[in-house]
């Protein structure tokens, strides 16, 4: 069994900044599927759905989990929002889903920062109610396919990280 985290959950719910934060505590390598899947193909995943559509993203992640099945060990990996559909998923390494309400999460965008480029840089998130709909068909699947689930709904986030490292498995 691999010993990567493979960190799962919905757009915005701060997958990348829970596995930076993990990677700078507790010193392990860190890699974001988007990130690779952007640099495999030096385009932004929204230029890839523009240009090539939904379908063809699908399979970039598919390509990205044979590479991390191959190639990847004792790596905090967080998962772009679909990436839960790949079909090697559980061989990739321990999964752990961050969890929230559709409200939370949208929340959470809306309000952050920089929330105009969070919002436009995530295609599936540009209309609110569509990102509910889908949020409410991935809801049980993701639940579904995970070894660990952490709410993290009003959680700091030295505790996220914490409750993570617990499992050990890096
Ligand atoms: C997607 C989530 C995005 C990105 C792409 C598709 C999804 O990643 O992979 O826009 O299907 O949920 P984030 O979860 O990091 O926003």
């Amino acid at each position: 069994m691999k010993k990567n985290i493979i960190l799962i959950g919905f757009m915005g719910i701060g997958k990348g900044t829970t596995a930076r934060a993990y990677a700078k505590k507790y010193k392990c390598f860190n890699i974001d599927t988007d990130d690779l899947i952007e640099s495999k193909t030096n385009k932004r995943v929204k230029e890839i759905f523009e240009e090539k559509g939904e379908k063809y993203f699908r399979k970039l992640e598919q390509d990205c989990a044979n590479w991390i099945e191959g190639s990847v060990d004792k790596t905090f990996i967080s998962c772009g929002g679909g990436f839960y559909n790949v079909k090697n998923l559980k061989k990739l390494g321990t999964v752990v889903l961050l969890d929230a309400s559709y409200d939370w999460i949208y929340n959470r965008l809306s309000t952050a920062e920089n929330s105009k480029s969070k919002l436009k840089k995530r295609p599936l998130f540009s209309e609110p109610k569509k990102a509910k709909k889908l949020y409410k068909e991935r809801e049980e699947a993701y639940k579904k396919i995970a070894d660990v689930i952490i709410n993290v709904e009003d959680k700091d986030i030295k505790n996220i990280i914490r409750e993570i490292h617990k499992l050990s498995y890096i």
